[in-house]
């Protein structure tokens, strides 16, 4: 492979959207980010300047890292952050992997702006497993916020309730016609198709809090990729993408298109009873050649209802991965370790009251907890303590492999609302088969939470709704080709089952993408020793990595 360099100033720029103008984070500038492209097999070094008045880190959001453990990147877990004014180096391969990915900011609310593709295409020569696209197109899928995410995470947590929600969902940066003020077509994305060709649409879910619904009017796609990783493709009309997950999708555009344009949809899909940013945007397919199509009346995609639970399992129960003689699934069959994770919300008391209330249910603070355990960020990198064998102080190797208290859904919330506070995490030796069974709480209606681990891809193995039943559930297991994913939502009321085996030495977090519940504690992190041989090891940590 070759080695490819960027360099990342982050740095404040000034940006209009929606009638508001504010200066917010960007890398080098520019909102969204700038598209990092690669073959599978390079070497990649982005060389990052701190140039904000807040501290930042990057990650590579589903890069395996393979005992580059250093560069993965979430603050306080791999490294401590840069300050202000500091540099780091990120350098890593990307081994065994391809499609698309993506790099976000993993300090506080920062990856609201701070984010882009990350493509990477096979090594050289070697082609897809389906028909050559005519052209690719990174759509990164995000949130607007009028006020400063960061201003609104600080507020939430002070007030013990939820967040404000977002002003607007954007394609690539732009919210579209639909808002009032959205400013026309400067602010809408367009994605110009010649009749009869196909095009690959690389779909990143950018969104800080929200799961969403993708369609395109009078357009079915074929989703070939999830996490950059091939699957059986399949046609869908309706996508759902749950914050963090990718998803590579071909659109063939109709020799005879019954209209000029066409408007392609984003809207959120939850199951909360809490509030949230219920907008549509859109975006335009725009076929050439033609004058420029009108913004408004645009055929549109019919989007399910935002809490049509339904249509989320009917798409996602489409996902296989190929399982070809070509590409082998390798799921492990067998199980060293089995976890049981409750995963979910819950109350704490409420400690420094604003104006003698809490803002979370019935007068508590909001909390979320992987078995009852709230993860506290330490105060130093997990990693760099791991490496030198301090733990003392910084972390507790003693993360419950259950529930704390029993879990038992009952449809009826609330449900298991307690919650402790600790940095725990669970030792794996390496080479451990682990198998983890994600089993959704809930204490204000049901919601799914789509949880994301470092370091890994792991196998969906099974899923299903109400308790997890082991006797009856671990038969229905799909071990000949179930998806390989980094993200996965435990569905709303129901649980889903992942295995992987821990062959990447590191400290690696398992959070839910969702930026709130990330900062609410729904955290925990696996720390797997070093293997036997010398090329198993966790290599020392460049000179230049941060201290806290
Ligand atoms: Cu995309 Cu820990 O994050």
């Amino acid at each position: 492979g070759l080695t490819r360099r960027y360099t990342f100033n982050v740095t404040m720029a000034t940006v209009t959207r929606l009638c508001t103008t504010k200066s917010i984070p960007t890398v080098n500038g520019r909102f969204p980010g700038p598209r990092i492209t690669v073959r599978e097999g390079d070497r990649l070094i982005v060389n990052v300047h701190n140039n904000i008045n807040n501290n930042v880190t990057f990650h590579w959001h589903g890069v395996r890292q393979l005992r580059s453990a250093w560069a993965d990147g979430p603050a306080y877990i791999t490294q401590c952050p840069m300050r202000p004014g500091q540099s780091y180096v990120y350098n890593f391969r990307i081994v065994g992997q391809r499609g698309t990915l993506w790099w976000h900011a993993h300090f506080s609310w920062l990856r609201a702006t701070l984010h882009g593709p990350l493509v990477i295409l096979p090594p050289r020569g070697v082609p897809y497993p389906f028909p050559k696209p005519y052209r690719e197109v990174p759509l990164m899928l995000g949130e607007w916020f009028n006020a400063d995410p960061e201003a609104v995470i600080k507020q939430a947590l002070q007030t013990g309730g939820g967040p404000n929600v977002s002003d607007a969902y954007t394609f690539n940066g732009f919210p579209g016609p639909t808002y009032n003020c959205s400013g026309g077509a400067n602010s809408t994305f367009k994605l110009k198709v010649k009749p009869g060709r196909t095009y690959m649409l690389r779909l990143i879910n950018a969104a800080l809090n929200d799961e969403l619904f993708f369609a395109v009017a009078n357009h079915t796609l074929t989703v070939v990729q999830a996490d950059a990783s091939y699957v059986k493709p399949f046609a869908a009309t309706t996508l759902v993408i749950s914050p963090g997950q990718t998803m590579d999708v071909l659109l063939t555009a109709a020799t005879n298109p019954s209209s000029t344009a066409f408007a392609i949809a984003v809207a959120p899909y939850t199951n909360t009873v809490g509030t949230f940013d219920n907008t549509t945007a859109i975006a335009v397919l725009e076929y050439a050649p033609q004058r420029p199509a009108a913004l408004r009346g645009l055929p549109a995609p019919p989007l399910p209802r935002y809490n049509d639970t339904g249509a989320v399992t009917n798409f996602s129960s489409n996902f296989r991965s190929l399982a070809s003689a070509r590409y082998p699934a390798r799921v492990p069959l067998s199980v060293d370790r089995s976890f049981f994770f409750a995963v979910g919300l819950g109350a704490d008391p409420c400690q420094s009251p604003v104006n003698g209330t809490c803002q979370g249910p019935n007068n508590t603070r909001f909390a979320a907890s992987i078995n009852n355990v709230s993860f506290v960020m330490p105060k130093t990198s997990l990693l760099q303590a791991h490496y030198q064998r301090r733990y003392n102080g910084v972390l507790a190797a003693n993360f419950p492999a259950a529930p704390l208290r029993k879990f038992n859904y009952t449809g009826t919330p609330p449900n298991n609302t307690f919650v402790t506070h600790g940095t725990r995490v669970v030792p794996l030796a390496f080479n451990t088969s682990v198998e983890v069974v994600l089993q959704d709480t809930s204490i204000q209606g049901a919601e799914s939470h789509p949880l994301h681990l470092h370091g890994y891809d792991f196998h969906v193995v099974g899923t299903g709704f109400g308790n997890y039943d082991a006797a009856n559930d671990t038969a229905k297991y799909n071990l000949v080709d179930p998806v390989q994913r980094n993200t996965i939502s435990v569905p709303t009321a129901g649980w889903v089952a992942i295995r992987f085996v821990a062959n990447n030495p590191g400290v690696w977090i398992m959070h839910c993408h969702l930026d709130v519940h990330l900062s609410w504690g729904l955290s925990m992190a696996w720390l797997v020793n070093d293997g036997p041989l010398p090329n198993q090891k966790l290599p020392p940590p460049p000179s230049d990595i941060p201290t806290c």
